[in-house]
This record gives structure tokens, C-alpha cells and sequence, in this order.
């Protein structure tokens, strides 16, 4: 049986964001559904990073980006290029950190508790075909080291992963 409760979540980053990696490596070693692979990992950040109320994908479906796997409360289905903090970073091909969503305009709020996010863009050569988002009930939760930590475990998703998602 997969256990995630053996993460030690007092750990400093750089070492939780290692024993991340093994695990969803370990997670995802013979499966390569995306959904699947997305589901397992949703749950794996949820129950392995402190702090947050939200953790899941966006795949882009015909121009637009959709709800994918996530752990949470319900959340908003659909969101466009250039909207929101996720539609944001895939306009923009980057990672988005959002240090308080009440002092950003355009963010788009699905639960309330939400105070900061960090959104990360999957890529497949130069296209973006969804991103990671992760929600926190805490201002300023997300820094550097979690977006770093959070692009290195987007690798290892796609990596494992058959192409899942048609291009933006
Ligand atoms: N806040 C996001 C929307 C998705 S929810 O946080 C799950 C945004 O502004 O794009």
C-alpha cells in the first residue's frame, strides 16, 4: 500500500519537495494514464504539502482550459486563456505565484478560504496543454522553492505520462 502520511511535513522544502519526487515517481511507476496519473497526484500534494485547501489540474480543451483531476472543494469547470491566474500563466507560459488573490483583480475565486496560489503550466515542447494549481487558506504560503518544486514534479507527471491533452 502507498503510504503519504510517512511524509514529514515539518521538513524544509528543499527536502520535502525531494521525498515528493521519489514518491510520485514511485506513484507513477508502471501507469502512464494521465488521468490516472493526475488523480494520484492531486491527491499526493493535497495530503503531502501543508497548508493547502486546493490542489488539481486544468487541461486545455478546445482553446479553453477545463476541470481536471483535483482534490478539494467543488471548483469552477471552465476558464479562459488570459483569465485568472491560471488562464494567466498560459497565456503567459510561465508559473504564477499569487501571494494574496484578494489584492489580484482578476483571480477567480472557487472557495472562498483561498488567500494565495501558485499555478504551474504543463508543457509539451512549446505547447501548453494545462496547469497544476494549488490553493491556500494561507496568505504568502507559496515561494520560489515551491514553484521550483512544483515544475520539477510537473516534469515527472508528463515524463510518466502518455500525451494526454490536445495542444493549446
Ligand atoms: N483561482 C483560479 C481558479 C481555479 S481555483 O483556484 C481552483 C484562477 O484565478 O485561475
Amino acid at each position: 500500500m502507498f503510504e503519504i502520511s510517512s511524509l514529514g511535513t515539518d521538513l524544509p522544502k528543499s527536502e520535502l519537495y525531494r521525498q515528493l519526487a521519489d514518491q510520485l515517481e514511485a506513484l507513477l511507476t508502471g501507469e502512464r494514464d494521465p488521468i490516472a496519473n493526475m488523480a494520484n497526484m492531486s491527491a499526493l500534494l493535497f495530503h503531502g504539502l501543508p497548508d493547502l485547501n486546493w490542489a488539481g489540474f486544468y487541461l486545455m480543451r478546445d482553446g479553453e482550459l477545463v476541470l481536471g483531476p483535483f482534490q478539494g472543494r467543488p471548483a469552477c469547470v471552465r476558464i479562459a486563456v488570459g483569465q485568472g491566474v491560471c488562464g494567466t500563466a498560459v497565456a503567459e507560459k510561465r508559473s504564477i505565484i499569487v501571494p494574496d488573490v484578494h489584492a489580484l483583480p482578476g483571480h477567480i475565486a472557487c472557495d472562498s478560504a483561498s488567500r494565495s496560489e501558485l499555478v504551474v503550466p504543463l508543457s509539451r515542447e512549446s505547447y501548453i496543454i494545462g496547469v497544476l494549481d494549488l490553493d491556500s487558506p494561507i496568505r504568502e504560503r507559496f515561494d520560489h522553492e515551491d514553484c521550483h518544486g512544483c515544475e520539477k514534479l510537473a516534469r515527472i507527471l508528463l515524463k510518466a505520462s502518455d500525451a494526454f491533452l490536445r495542444a493549446a
